[in-house]
C-alpha cells in the first residue's frame, strides 16, 4: 500500500546514516516537513548496502522515527540511490525532414524524441532518469517547440542518468523486506541538487556537489535541465581515513579531531600549535601538529574538487555554471571547504540549504539532510503530475515501476 497522496517520504540509506523524511503538501501546494527519523549506518559502504540485515534493521529504525515524529504511518517512500555505478550520458535524436516544403511537422519531432530516446546503455544498465532538452534545428539551438518552423535537420538532446541493474535492486529489496513500498527510484544528486538549487539557479547553470561518508555525488544544471551527473567513490570518511593513516591514530579519534581541528585550507593561525589527546581505552596520549592535520585534509578536498572539475570541463559545462557551484552533504561542514572549491572551479560557490520548503528548522539547515529533503521534493513534483486517480488499479499501475523513467 502507498501513503496518501499529500504524504511523501524521502529515504536516504547513507553510509554514514539512514535518514528517513516525512512531508505533506498542502492545499495551496506547499511542502512542509513534519517528520524527520535517523539512524547511525551500519550496513553500507561507499553509499551501497553490504549487509542488507544491518541496514534493515537501522532503516526500521529511521522510518519509525519519522513515523513518530509526523504522526503518519508510512507505507511507501521515494528512495535515493548511489554509487560508483551511476554515471550520465547525453544521446542526440537527429531526424531530417523530408517534406517538400520543409515545413516541420509533429511526426518529425517524435522521430527525433524518439531516436534521442533509443540510447546504447552499458550492459546489464538501466536508466534511471531520462531529461529532455531543447531542440536544435540547423544547428539553431534552445528551440522549445520547432512544430510548424521551417528546417532540414530537428535534433534532441537527451540526458540520461543511469546504473547497474542489480546493484540499483539491493536497496529496493531492502526496503521491500520491512513491508514499504518503493513510489519511485531516484539519483541522490538530482534529489540533492532539488532541495538546495532555486529554479532560476537551474536555468542559470550550477553545479552541485553533495559530500557525504563515502561518496560525492554531483550534478550539473542549466537551461532548467540536467546536464550531466556522475558518483565519486569517495567522501568526508576518507579525509577520516587519511587522517588515521598519516597521523597514525585510531578511526575513532581520527574523526573527531576531523570534527574539532579540520579544515580545507590550512589556517594561518594554527602554524606551530599542536593539541595532545588524552590517553584512552590502551591508547597512549598523543600530540597532533594542526597544521599537517589540515594540510593532509586540504589535499585530498582538493582532489576530489579537481576530479570533478576535469569531468565537469571534458563534458564542456565549466563556462556553464552561471549561478557557481552549491556545497551540501556532512561533509561540507568541514571549515573552508567553500573557499577550497572556488579555488578549483574560479567560481563562486555557496553551501546549500535546502529552499522553498517549510517545517521542521533544525532539519531544513542541516547540510547532511538535503539528499533526503530533495527526494521528498521530487516526490512532490511526481504526485503533482500522476493523473488524479480514477480507480486504485490506476494508481497502483501509475506508482508500481522501480525505475520510473522520470523527466525532471
Ligand atoms: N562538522 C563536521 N566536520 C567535518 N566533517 C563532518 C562534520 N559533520 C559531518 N561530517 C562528515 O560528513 C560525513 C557524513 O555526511 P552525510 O551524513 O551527508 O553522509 P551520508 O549521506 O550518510 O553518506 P553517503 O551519502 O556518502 O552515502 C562524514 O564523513 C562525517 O564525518
Ligand atoms: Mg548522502
Amino acid at each position: 500500500m502507498f501513503n496518501s497522496p499529500s504524504v511523501i517520504v524521502g529515504l536516504e540509506i547513507g553510509t554514514s546514516k539512514i535518514c528517513a523524511v516525512v512531508g505533506e503538501v498542502n492545499e495551496s501546494d506547499e511542502l512542509n516537513i513534519t517528520g524527520i527519523g535517523q539512524c547511525r549506518s551500519r550496513g553500507v559502504r561507499k553509499g551501497e548496502i553490504v549487509d542488507s540485515g544491518r541496514a534493515e534493521e537501522d532503516i526500521r529504525v529511521a522510518i519509525a522515527e519519522a513515523e513518530q515524529m509526523a504522526d503518519v504511518e508510512i507505507r511507501s517512500v521515494y528512495l535515493g540511490v548511489t554509487g560508483s555505478h551511476i554515471a550520465s550520458l547525453v544521446n542526440r535524436g537527429v531526424h531530417p525532414v523530408v517534406s517538400a516544403d520543409r515545413e516541420i511537422s509533429n511526426d518529425d519531432v517524435e522521430d527525433a524524441i524518439k531516436n534521442a530516446k533509443a540510447v546504447r546503455l552499458p550492459a546489464d544498465n538501466e536508466i534511471l532518469h531520462a531529461t529532455r532538452h531543447h531542440f536544435m534545428v540547423d544547428g539553431q539551438e534552445g528551440i522549445v517547440d520547432p512544430v510548424g518552423m521551417l528546417g532540414s535537420r530537428v535534433e534532441i538532446d537527451m540526458h540520461v542518468i543511469h546504473g547497474n541493474i542489480n546493484r540499483l535492486q539491493n536497496p529496493i529489496r531492502s526496503v521491500k523486506n520491512l513491508q514499504l513500498e518503493v513510489d519511485s527510484v531516484v539519483f541522490n544528486g538530482l534529489a540533492a541538487a532539488l532541495s538546495v538549487l532555486t529554479p532560476e539557479q537551474r536555468r542559470m547553470g550550477a553545479l552541485v556537489i553533495d559530500i557525504g561518508g563515502g561518496v560525492t555525488n554531483y550534478i550539473v544544471y542549466g537551461g532548467g535541465a540536467i546536464k550531466h551527473a556522475g558518483v565519486l567513490a569517495v567522501g568526508g570518511d576518507h579525509l577520516t581515513n587519511d587522517l588515521a593513516y598519516g597521523l597514525k591514530v585510531p578511526l575513532k579519534r581520527a574523526e573527531q579531531l576531523k570534527v574539532d581541528y579540520g579544515a580545507a585550507l590550512v589556517t594561518d593561525s594554527i602554524r606551530g600549535q599542536t593539541v595532545t589527546t588524552v590517553a584512552e581505552l590502551g591508547l597512549p596520549s598523543k600530540t597532533i601538529n594542526l597544521e599537517h592535520l589540515q594540510h593532509i585534509m586540504s589535499l585530498r578536498v582538493e582532489e576530489m574538487f579537481q576530479l570533478i572539475e576535469q569531468e565537469i570541463a571534458a563534458a564542456g559545462l565549466l563556462n556553464y555554471l552561471s549561478a557557481g557551484v552549491v556545497l551540501c552533504g556532512g561533509a561540507s561542514r568541514v571549515p573552508r571547504i567553500q573557499e577550497a572549491a572556488e579555488r578549483v572551479f574560479q567560481l563562486p560557490v555557496t553551501l546549500g540549504r535546502a529552499n522553498s520548503i517549510s517545517g521542521i528548522k533544525s532539519a531544513l539547515d542541516q547540510p547532511e539532510f538535503a539528499t533526503a529533503i530533495g527526494l521528498v521534493r521530487f516526490g512532490s513534483f511526481q504526485e503533482k503530475r500522476k493523473p488524479r486517480a480514477t480507480s486504485l488499479g490506476s494508481v497502483i499501475k501509475e506508482t508500481f515501476f522501480s525505475f520510473r523513467r522520470s523527466m525532471v
